[in-house]
């Protein structure tokens, strides 16, 4: 049996770590407000314990108005006092860490939110003074200034600037928030922000943080040159390999991932982080090279649809892209910003998932047991693959997307700034079913701040403990052997039929997952566990199966 690499003090902790992400304001509430709390984390570590998991990542829990789910943030050094008290995170800190459980919180750091001391103070100050020069702000165009300075979108549109009004009450300068406008981005070129990001995760490491989930890590460092560059579109596509987009994936924005380093090796073991950068693959080893941030989000089988040779060439590129940081690779289905998994696979190739959900997941009709079949696999593919797994609360119980929120209870900027023609991301934010009964279905001891659908109970912690082969029980099986087998960090593809992907790993240890229709042969030794029923002895379609040759001790 290969060596459990998890040890207590092992700067290597994080390599092939599975880390649960909670959202907490939909994770349990503790004090009946209808948002999920620290508290309610803190008194749900038995579950997770139990789960087998490695780390925790919360999404932010800081002072915030919620424009946009917390990421906007008033203060990086304080707990949203719904949510909790620093001594509140303390006590959840020591109750992970007494479960083995380590903890990644979510730094934010391309923008504050409009309430943040700094933003007022720029606000109240004169054009030019150092208090604007905290954020970026640009006179506008036109006569009277009142053509915004460039053309840019924000990702929830419309656009990236707004003007305010200066103290003496005319109409002044713009602001660039590339997100909502109570998101003002800061101006990474001023060393005032440097240090005090700095400050922020020490604060958080000294308070026995392991690590960093980084925001997106990409947009830093903007080309603000004047003229201004024309950027009309934040796809992709437009992301060049060359670093020369105006505004992501600037190459200089490593240098302030290099200062990052410094901080976390202050610490023993090394605090660790993981970029979420939405850059090309190829450019994504830069962020996780070991003097940076160490690892980055590998969002590609997040995107990939349900095909055998999509997954192979995915899985093959990543490990390859690790390698070339010496990082390991990260595997993620589902998070606080996509349609469940659940639900993606159980939809028809090429589904447009916001116009799905602007029909409130009328059109096309979902095929729920082929969607939670297909899910179930492709988790067990991915468990069974060297590198760290990110779970998102709730896909440990198979949840889907709700879909049918009415539009009155939406919350996700992308809703109101959009015009109303993206629902945007809810869906997949719903506070979690704990039991089957009762006000929120234990979430908490009063309504939800998401309305939970009537199909909750059948997903509900407690109804998934009382039924064999639930998705619960089935992903604590599965985290349980993977951490027995768990070795090197290699993997040998093993030649199988195209719409089959099967690989083995160190210790005779073969995952087998069928993408196709018809059911195919297993290889010759044990059955540890399958994502679904074997059809006489044969993996059936949307199954994966783990198999030892020599079995497991
Ligand atoms: C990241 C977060 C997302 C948020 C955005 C702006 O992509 O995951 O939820 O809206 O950044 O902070």
């Amino acid at each position: 049996m290969a060596e459990n690499t998890f040890l207590a003090g092992d700067a290597n902790w994080w390599r092939q770590a599975v880390v649960y992400q909670i959202y907490p304001r939909s994770f349990k509430d503790s004090n009946a407000d209808g948002l999920g709390d620290i508290p309610g984390i803190t008194s749900k570590m038995a579950y997770l314990s139990h789960l087998g998991i490695d780390a925790v990542w919360l999404s932010p829990f800081y002072p915030s108005a919620l424009a946009d789910g917390g990421y906007d943030v008033d203060d990086y050094r304080n707990i949203d006092p719904r949510l909790g008290t620093l001594a509140d995170f303390d006590d959840m800190v020591d109750a992970a860490h007494s479960a083995d459980i380590r903890v990644f919180v979510d730094i934010v750091p391309n923008h504050s939110s409009n309430r943040h001391a700094w933003f007022k103070d720029a606000l109240a100050a004169a054009p030019g003074s150092p208090e604007r020069a905290r954020y970026i702000f640009r006179d506008g165009k036109g006569v009277m200034g009142e053509i915004p300075p460039s053309d840019w979108p924000s990702h929830f549109g419309p656009t990236a600037w707004t003007r305010i009004t200066e103290a003496d009450g005319e109409l002044g300068q713009w602001y660039l928030h590339l997100f909502a406008p109570e998101q003002p981005d800061f101006n990474w070129d001023n060393p005032e922000i440097i240090e005090d990001f700095k400050t922020t995760l020490r604060f958080w490491a000294d308070r026995g943080v392991d690590g960093f989930r980084v925001d997106v890590a990409h947009a830093l460092k903007k080309d603000m040159s004047e003229p201004l560059p024309s950027v009309t579109s934040f796809a992709m596509e437009n992301i060049p390999l060359d670093g020369s987009n105006p505004l992501f994936d600037r190459d200089d924005v490593h240098e302030i991932y290099r200062g990052w380093r410094k901080v976390f090796n202050e610490y023993d073991p090394p605090r660790v982080a993981v970029a979420e950068a939405w850059v090309p693959a190829e450019r994504r080893p830069q962020y996780a090279r070991a003097d940076e941030l160490g690892q980055a989000f590998n969002f590609d089988l997040l995107g990939a649809p349900w095909s055998a040779k999509k997954f192979h060439h995915t899985i093959e590129f990543n490990i390859h892209l690790a390698s070339k940081s010496k990082s390991s690779s990260t595997w993620v289905l589902s998070n606080h910003d996509v349609v469940r998994h659940a639900t993606r696979y159980g939809l028809p190739k090429k589904v447009d998932f916001d116009k799905w959900l602007m029909s409130d997941g009328k059109v096309p009709e979902l095929d729920l047991q082929q969607g939670l079949s297909r899910a179930r696999a492709a988790t067990m593919l991915i468990m069974a693959l060297p590198g760290s797994t990110y779970i998102y609360q709730g896909e440990e119980l198979g949840l889907f997307e709700v879909a049918n929120i009415h539009d009155a209870d939406l919350q996700d900027p992308m809703w109101l700034r959009g015009g109303k023609t993206r629902k945007g991301r809810d869906g997949c934010r719903v506070p979690l079913p704990w039991t089957k009964a009762g006000s929120s279905f234990g979430f908490g001891e009063g309504p939800s701040h998401l309305p939970q659908p009537a199909w909750f109970p059948a997903y509900a912690v407690e109804f998934e403990e009382s039924q064999s082969g639930s998705t619960l029980k089935m992903y604590r099986e599965m985290i349980h052997l993977r951490t027995q087998l768990q070795g090197a960090e290699t993997l040998e593809w093993v030649h199988s039929r195209s719409k089959v992907v099967h690989f083995m790993r160190p210790g005779g240890w073969h995952s087998i997952t069928n993408f196709g229709k018809k059911a195919v042969k297993l290889p010759a030794g044990n059955v540890m566990i399958s994502s679904g029923p074997l059809l006489d002895g044969k993996l059936p379609a949307n199954t994966t199966a783990w198999v030892t040759e020599h079995g497991v001790e």
